[in-house]
């Protein structure tokens, strides 16, 4: 009896071994999921990704998640798909207690990339390891950009205008142009002659739509600067500014991003009102993401809680080269 109870309590000992080695050995599989899928920002995100599925051999699932009701949807069908994490930019940050549920209730690990996911009281969720742009510091880089532009043609900053597109309920947006203000202000750009043109979706066609408002209520203002959450924003103010003959001559917009939308822009024979945008890293947002995510899934190594990355300006006259640096 006892020698058979020996050999039972070895051979579950085994079994148990045997599925703890087949777990560890299961492939992974994470999703990756995206608000904007339509936006070239986002597809860049995806392509990096799946070059770091190729490159480590892991499945990559790619959802656009337009509303919270497809993001939660997006999560339990992952794991239906027996997927062990995702990577997420969600369409409102403020789903974030609901993000972490889904994913508790799953067995997933969770990291967000682009918009910080924040509690009921607005506070970042912990839990979830983050990987985001440094938004202050890149929108200053923009204000400054936009500063050294100005000083260059010699106009008086005091009739000048500047087009916030503004797209507040987000907090790296609001970052990102608080930092851009603030750099103009700091350059002697008065503050009185900033104006905010609150976007309801962040695409051009919103920004578009809000910058020509404000330019309607000022018809007095000479020359034009406009600055933004991203390329789509300033591009909508750019287009808003063409649309009452203010050109390249009279308006400078500079972006934050430096996808496909601003290397068409950029790429234009002619030059328009986007002067330029600051570069961020794709790159990173997408391949480093998805490869700390899998790690975190083989290892049990949680990723740095965050990550802020940096930008650089991207101009007509450095495209090339600072393509090819936030690129590698
Ligand atoms: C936000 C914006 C995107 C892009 C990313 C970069 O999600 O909506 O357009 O700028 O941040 O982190």
């Amino acid at each position: 009896m006892k020698r058979l109870s020996n050999f039972a309590l070895r051979s579950a000992a085994a079994a148990l071994g045997m599925m703890a080695a087949a777990h560890a050995a299961e492939p992974v599989k994470i999703g990756f999921l995206v608000k904007q899928a339509e936006e070239p920002w986002f597809q860049d995100e995806w392509r990096y990704a799946e070059q770091a599925a190729k490159e480590q051999g892991f499945t990559l699932v790619k959802i656009g998640v337009p509303n919270g009701e497809k993001m939660i949807a997006a999560i339990d069908n992952l794991a239906a798909q027996r997927a062990q994490g995702f990577v997420i930019c969600a369409p409102d940050v403020k789903l974030g207690a609901a993000v972490e549920r889904a994913a508790k209730r799953n067995n997933m690990k969770v990291i967000s990339v682009d918009d910080r996911l924040v509690d009921g009281s607005g506070k970042p969720i912990a839990s979830i390891p983050h990987m985001g742009i440094s938004g202050y510091a890149i929108g200053q880089q923009v204000g400054q950009a936009i500063a050294t532009e100005i000083k260059a043609r010699k106009w008086n900053p005091a009739e000048v205008g500047t087009i916030r597109v503004a797209y507040d309920q987000l907090p790296t947006a609001r970052e990102r142009t608080t930092g851009a203000i603030d750099a103009l202000k700091a350059a002697g750009f008065p503050g009185a002659n900033v104006f905010d043109a609150p976007q309801s979706k962040t695409d051009t066609e919103s920004a578009f739509n809000a910058a020509n408002i404000t330019l309607t209520k000022h018809p007095g203002i000479k020359h034009w600067v406009a600055v933004g959450l991203n390329d789509e924003a300033v591009l909508g103010a750019v287009r808003a500014a063409e649309g009452r003959g203010l050109r390249a001559d009279s308006m400078v917009g500079v972006g934050i991003g430096g996808s496909k939308a601003a290397e068409n822009e950029l790429s234009k024979p002619a030059a328009t009102g986007f002067y330029g945008t600051v570069m961020i890293s794709a790159r990173q947002h997408g391949y480093e993401t998805s490869t700390n995510l899998v790690n975190w899934i083989k290892t049990k190594q949680a990723p740095p809680a965050e990550i802020l990355t940096k930008g650089m300006l991207m101009t007509r006259a450095n495209q090339a080269q600072v393509q090819a640096a936030m690129s590698k």
